[in-house]
């Protein structure tokens, strides 16, 4: 990666972090499908973003996956048992943890990652006045990376993983076997996973939760355009593409794009792309799993299913599993 680069105002030398996304992006764009990462959604108005999508009737999980941590919230916690590190992964606001930390008394300590820098400073600031019992350790970093996690302070300590939100949806099945077997290293022979997946179903319901209809998923694909201009020395005409997600039922996955609205150039550093008109950049998958299908993937990556809740409609699962 060339490290000479400077911001768009041509004065302060990019960060480690925007060099990191100049790279991926570039890659991203000359590839044969052309594609953009789906953790670069995630700067502060993408964050404040994905918490307005999670208030929309039309997107189901959020509210789903909470009522399966209101109602069975005390079982997870016997689960998880005392003196427990917590570690989330990509925790954004914290909101279905706080269900959690709420029956977790003797909690060692609760480690928020995530890679949303300031969403995640703010959310911890929040998290430690509500909940002074509890030692919070919030870590910036990209959980798809190796991860400097501070030593357990006892060798028998159950360091619990906590994925929520179907996160793990945004991997290919290649990736989020990869990310579970890294997990199963991360949490230690004594480990567990507690873990929310969302749940195949009918196909309208699945692109309604992904084309709402006050437009915040809209703003929330093509802010990655305006983060773009905002932090590269970059040109996109943002009015010049639109929101597009449909759900591939032969991949049981909704496929989030930007579509161009007309032929274009767009500019990232010295490089031009052009862009016809209908041509498409990928912006993010969406897997949704059986329960058997997630069982077998977890599994093979050296999980076992000891608990899993779902919601009366099977909209969304959440499994506690083992190392
Ligand atoms: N767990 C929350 C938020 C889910 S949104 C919930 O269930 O509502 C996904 C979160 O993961 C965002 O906060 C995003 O910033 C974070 N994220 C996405 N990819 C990441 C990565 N590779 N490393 C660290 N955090 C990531
Ligand atoms: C974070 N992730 C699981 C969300 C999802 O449903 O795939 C992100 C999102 N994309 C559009 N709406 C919400």
């Amino acid at each position: 990666m060339p490290s000479t680069l400077v911001s768009p105002s041509g004065q302060k030398p990019l960060s480690e972090a925007a060099k990191q996304f100049r790279y991926d992006l570039l890659t991203g764009l000359n590839a044969p499908t052309q594609a953009i990462p789906s953790k670069y959604f995630y700067d502060q108005r993408g964050s404040a973003l994905f918490d307005q999508i999670c208030e929309l009737q039309e997107y189901y999980p959020t509210r789903t996956e909470a009522a399966i941590m209101r109602r069975h919230a005390p079982m997870m916690a016997a689960c998880i048992g005392d003196n427990a590190r917590l570690v989330e992964y990509g925790s954004g606001s914290s909101l279905k943890t706080r269900i959690l930390l709420d029956q977790l008394n003797n909690l060692d300590t609760y480690l928020p990652i995530d890679i949303s820098k300031e969403h995640l400073h703010a959310a911890a600031r929040e998290l430690a006045a509500e909940y002074p019992q509890h030692a919070i350790r919030p870590i910036v970093g990209d959980f798809t990376k190796p991860l400097d996690l501070p030593e357990a302070s006892s060798p028998d300590m159950n360091t619990c993983i906590y994925f929520p939100g179907s996160t793990i949806g945004n991997f290919t099945h290649e990736e989020a076997s990869e990310l579970l077997q890294a997990m199963r290293d991360t949490a230690g022979q004594r480990g567990s996973l507690l873990i929310g997946f969302d749940l195949l179903k009918q196909k309208d319901v699945l692109e309604a939760a992904y084309n709402d209809r006050k437009g915040i998923t809209a703003q929330f694909n093509l802010n990655l355009l305006s983060r773009i201009n905002r932090e590269l020395d970059a040109q996109v005409n943002v009015a010049n593409f639109e929101h597009k997600a449909i759900f591939n039922e032969q991949a049981g996955r909704i496929e989030m794009r930007l579509r161009s609205r007309c032929k274009q150039s767009i500019r990232i550093d010295d490089q031009f792309f052009q862009i016809n008109e209908s041509d498409e950049i990928l912006t993010e998958y969406s897997h949704k799993y059986t329960v058997e299908g997630f069982s077998t993937m977890a599994d093979e990556a050296g999980w076992s299913c000891r608990a899993l809740w779902l919601d009366p409609k099977r909209y969304f699962a959440v499994m506690y599993l083992e190392a």
